[in-house]
């Protein structure tokens, strides 16, 4: 056995399936390449013939993801494993993920089939993958629920059919530390092949319990660990891969075990997940919130100032966190923006550096200090490259006590046309996104808004993220500004300039209530 630990990153996959998510095959690429930056080991970019969407951004990753392996999600039936492998026929590495559930609660309400059909499937499922690519790695679906004795016999039965890899998913988020360490223990005891396939753990989070399993089940011997970032995930979510990571990397005293990932990313990985999903991370959220290393109480800063390690078990440097720097002003020129940039480890093309500066100035035009946190702010819109086909030329808003909340918005169109809308609605954004509706054609209806501040101070810029629903899908959006009714606007364009742009048939002009008073 190696000292190393695989980290199997399934963002893309199983932490898509988090309520609230949504993300185009354009940003499903971006963080893969992200992911490829840290260092994972096998990227689950999707679900292949669960959607056509699905199918094509998981051929896009295999296509231009380089240096890791790339994975698909299939069931034991053959279409799947055709539409898996058919995705992956470009990856490097590919890997046919095969899962069929195994407990008796899914055999007998799901499924409605006996064990032995059950190991039959397994087999055929992995054999038949086997047809298309060498690296095959199954899944008995509920694992921890499934009576460890037949558990030992489908694990053996698929590892003879020639899987790789075995993952031993807590599909529920059931197990407990001890008690799924014995699982893996249990198997490794029992199952005869067990060292000609890697173990690998896959658990939610449910009980608050993810990582604490997927950390006992390494202790236990499980050589592969599946998370993903910011812990997003089905439910309650997943394992978070940078608190797996770093556990290891902070307690290799006591888990002697290493991995790959380049953990001075783990910070930008976690920022691009939240700016794209449009998930936020809680504030206190271990290793990436914005929290975690900042300390409050005056006898923690003098212990601090003494000696880091009276409170620090970790560096914030070591996880990509950097210190909030004022760094450039109004009279900055591009220049020095650029190497600003290049410092906090931004690689952007020349035309977004310009799209970037321009915004920069504009910002700089009415906020005195521009902090890091604000750069990166900027570039994160930047780096979402969403083609303006409306782009917001100016807004008015009136509201307030005793008045009906009115707004007019003046949209630009590509080709340089010239849009002006002013209506009413139960609030002033909703009366801003009803104008936008009317002067897009294209209607929204909101489903979920957020805004917060980059940084302290009356100043500071907010940024404001939407889910929008048009034609029946989810789209996100973003968009910063120091005026939030603008960042508002912006981020409504943001999610219609996404439909736009991909030439969708646009629904009639019906302009709905946003389902929120805002
Ligand atoms: O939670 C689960 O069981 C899964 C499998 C498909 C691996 O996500
Ligand atoms: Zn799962």
């Amino acid at each position: 056995m190696t000292n190393n630990i695989i980290i199997f990153d399934t963002t893309l996959r199983d932490g898509e399936q988090s309520p609230g998510a949504s993300l185009d095959i354009h940003e499903k690429v971006q963080i893969a390449k992200q992911l490829a930056l840290l260092n994972v080991d096998v990227i689950e970019a999707g679900f292949p013939v669960s959607s056509q969407g699905d199918f094509e951004s998981v051929r896009r990753i295999a296509q231009e993801v380089r240096g890791v392996s790339v994975a698909g999600l299939a069931r034991a039936v053959e279409k799947d494993i055709d539409a898996a492998a058919k995705a992956l026929e470009k990856a490097e590495k590919p890997r046919i993920h095969v899962f069929l559930a195994t407990s008796e609660i899914h055999r007998k309400y799901k499924l409605f089939k006996a064990k032995e059909e059950i190991i039959n499937l397994a087999v055929k499922g992995v054999g038949y993958a086997l047809k298309y690519v060498d690296d095959v790695e199954f899944s008995p679906e509920d694992a921890s629920r499934t009576e460890l004795e037949f558990l030992v016999q489908v694990v053996e039965a698929v590892i003879d059919a020639g899987a790789k890899t075995v993952n031993i998913p807590d599909t529920v988020g059931y197990a407990v530390p001890d008690h799924y360490a014995a699982i893996i223990r249990g198997l490794r005891e029992r199952v005869g092949n067990i060292n000609k396939a890697v173990i690998s753990v896959h658990c939610h989070n449910d009980l608050g319990l993810a990582v604490a399993n997927s950390l006992a089940a390494v202790k236990a011997g499980a050589q592969q660990v599946e998370c993903t970032i910011n812990g997003i995930g089905e439910r309650a979510g997943n394992a978070a891969l940078e608190e797996v990571v770093m556990a290891l990397k902070t307690r290799h005293d006591f888990y002697k075990y290493s991995t790959r990932i380049v953990t001075k990313e783990l910070i930008a990985t976690s920022k691009l997940v939240s700016t794209l999903t449009g998930l936020r991370v809680q504030r206190n959220k271990a290793i990436v919130g914005e929290n975690a290393f900042a300390h409050q109480s005056g006898v923690h800063q003098d212990g601090i100032i003494k000696e880091r390690t009276t409170y620090e078990i970790m560096k914030p440097e070591d996880v990509g966190h950097l210190k909030t720097r004022l760094v450039l002003g109004k009279l900055s020129g591009r220049h020095a923006f650029k190497e600003r940039i290049k410092e906090l480890g931004y690689e952007l093309s020349e035309e977004e550096v310009a799209r970037a500066f321009e915004e920069f100035k504009h910002v700089a035009d009415r906020k005195k200090e521009i902090f890091d946190e604000d750069i990166e702010a900027i570039i994160g819109i930047e780096k979402m490259d969403v083609p303006a086909i409306f782009q917001l030329e100016s807004l008015s808003i009136s509201c307030g006590p005793n008045t009906v909340p009115t707004a007019g918005v003046r949209i630009r169109l590509k080709g340089d046309k010239i849009v002006n809308n002013t209506t009413n609605g139960d609030g002033p954004i909703d009366a801003l996104f009803k104008a936008i509706d009317l002067s897009t054609g294209i209607s929204g209806k909101l489903q979920d808004y957020n805004i917060r501040s980059v940084t302290g101070g009356k100043d500071a810029m907010g940024e404001v993220f939407v889910n929008v629903e048009i034609n029946g899908k989810i789209y996100g959006g973003r968009a910063v500004s120091t005026d939030i009714i603008e960042a508002s606007a912006k981020a409504y364009l943001n999610a219609i300039n996404k439909v736009a742009s991909k030439n969708i048939e646009y629904a009639p002009v019906v302009v709905k209530k946003s389902s929120m008073k805002l």
